[in-house]
């Protein structure tokens, strides 16, 4: 498969590496540019491209930056990129730490719904729960006890299949988190965030999700 990467930081770089190491075609690309990229593209056989050439020609691309960054993604950037590429969105809104307040998912706006929104297309969300070394190391064989499990939230059911597979290809089960408008359920300060339950911890877990920002978890 072809996957296009745009952000090669905590999560872009161990999805590279895992990728890169299923055989895949992967192209990645950060704010600096691809020169900025040479030891990563070196190390892992993966292209140092631009943003554009990162959403175009694969069949995924991955969206993996600071939330508060994707409003700076070129507004066209999905324009003509076919409606059957699917599109991963990693992202968490940190309005504490990082991001500043977002007003429409204070409001209530999912984090990827918001995403959808400013990218123009829809995504599907997943590999925002699990910590990035996690998602390098952690990955077993399918049947293995005690394997960690991720959800996969998103509206179209073949986009979300996809990714399902790509989940259990890098040694995760995937779970079925629903929707873009469900998938609060595994949003920071979650039951299943940061967790690394098995597929029936994960389900226990978005189904005791609360709708509502914890504290930590809102801007201030
Ligand atoms: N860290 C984790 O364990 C973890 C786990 C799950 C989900 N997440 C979420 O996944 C997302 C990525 O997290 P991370 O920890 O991987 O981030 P990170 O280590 O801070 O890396 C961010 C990456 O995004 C790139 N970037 C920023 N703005 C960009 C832009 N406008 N165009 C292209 N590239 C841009 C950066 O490139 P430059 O360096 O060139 O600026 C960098 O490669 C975040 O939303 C985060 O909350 C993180």
């Amino acid at each position: 498969m072809k996957i296009g990467i745009i952000g090669t930081g905590n999560i872009g770089g161990a999805l590279t590496r895992r990728f890169r190491a299923l055989g895949h075609e992967v192209a990645v690309a950060n704010s600096r540019g691809p020169a900025s990229l040479a030891d990563l593209a070196a190390e892992t056989g993966a292209r140092a491209v631009t943003v554009a050439e990162a959403a175009h020609g694969n069949d995924v691309v991955i969206v993996t930056i600071p939330e508060k960054n994707v409003a700076s993604l070129p507004s066209d950037l999905f324009a003509d990129v076919p409606a059957g590429v699917v599109v991963i969105d990693t992202g968490n809104y940190y309005p504490q730490q990082r991001d500043g307040r977002i007003d429409a998912i204070e409001s209530g706006t999912t984090e990827s719904r918001w995403v959808a929104d400013r990218l123009g297309r829809t995504v599907v969300k997943t590999f925002n729960n699990i910590m990035a070394q996690h998602l390098l190391e952690k990955g077993v064989p399918p049947g293995t006890a005690g394997r960690i499990a991720l959800p996969v939230a998103g509206d179209d059911a073949a986009a979300k299949a996809t990714v399902m597979q790509l989940v259990d290809d890098l040694g995760f089960d995937p779970v079925d988190a629903g929707t873009l408008d469900e998938s609060w359920r595994q949003q920071p300060g979650t039951p299943v965030y940061g967790k690394d339950y098995d597929a029936a911890g994960v389900r226990k877990a978005l189904a005791e999700a609360s709708e509502e920002r914890t504290p930590e978890w809102r801007a201030v």
